[in-house]
């Protein structure tokens, strides 16, 4: 997975993003704390990797590079049959804040998200392909999007 990370483009190859990862529960679970919803998979998440970036290495690109990183994350840990959930740190209540100092990330660092790890507990369904938003699909020009 962190390969996987290290591999995601970024802007210029500026490879702005740091990934802080942990197994520790004593800092897993408070980070369920973070957010009043969404967090609520560090009461069992077994590891996390928390995303922190460098806005300073390029020019308005850093919360594209860190997505895209996090999707190459998300990705390799479904092939592995891991599970995983992202978890929005950024501009969300109290959850910068909280991650900085569980993990002592400095300040001059954005933290995007905190990837939530472990064995997942349902079985998903794949996809209905006849049933994904084809109207969000646009023909030549915005207001054509009969779809398929
Ligand atoms: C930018 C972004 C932020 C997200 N933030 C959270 C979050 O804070 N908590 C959470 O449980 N899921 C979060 N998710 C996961 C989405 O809710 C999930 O991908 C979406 O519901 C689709 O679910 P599926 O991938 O299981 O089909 C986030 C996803 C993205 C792309």
């Amino acid at each position: 997975m962190l390969r996987c990370a290290l591999m995601s483009p970024s802007a210029k190859r500026t490879c702005p993003w740091e990934f802080i990862v942990t197994r520790d529960e004593a800092k897993l679970r408070p980070l369920a704390g973070c957010r009043t919803y969404g967090s609520q998979m560090f009461n069992t998440a077994t590891a996390a990797i928390i995303i922190a970036l460098d806005p300073t290495l390029c020019d308005n690109t850093w919360m594209a590079d860190g997505a895209i990183a996090a999707e190459h994350i998300l990705l390799a840990a479904a092939e592995q049959g891991v599970g995983a959930c992202w978890c929005h740190v950024y501009e969300r209540e109290g959850a910068p804040e909280l991650t900085r100092r569980l993990f002592d990330i400095p300040e001059d660092k954005v933290v995007l998200c905190a990837i939530a790890l472990g064995y997942p507990d349902e079985e998903r369904q794949n996809y209905d392909l006849t049933k994904l938003k084809y109207d969000k699909i646009h023909n030549e020009t915005y207001h054509c999007n009969n779809g398929r």
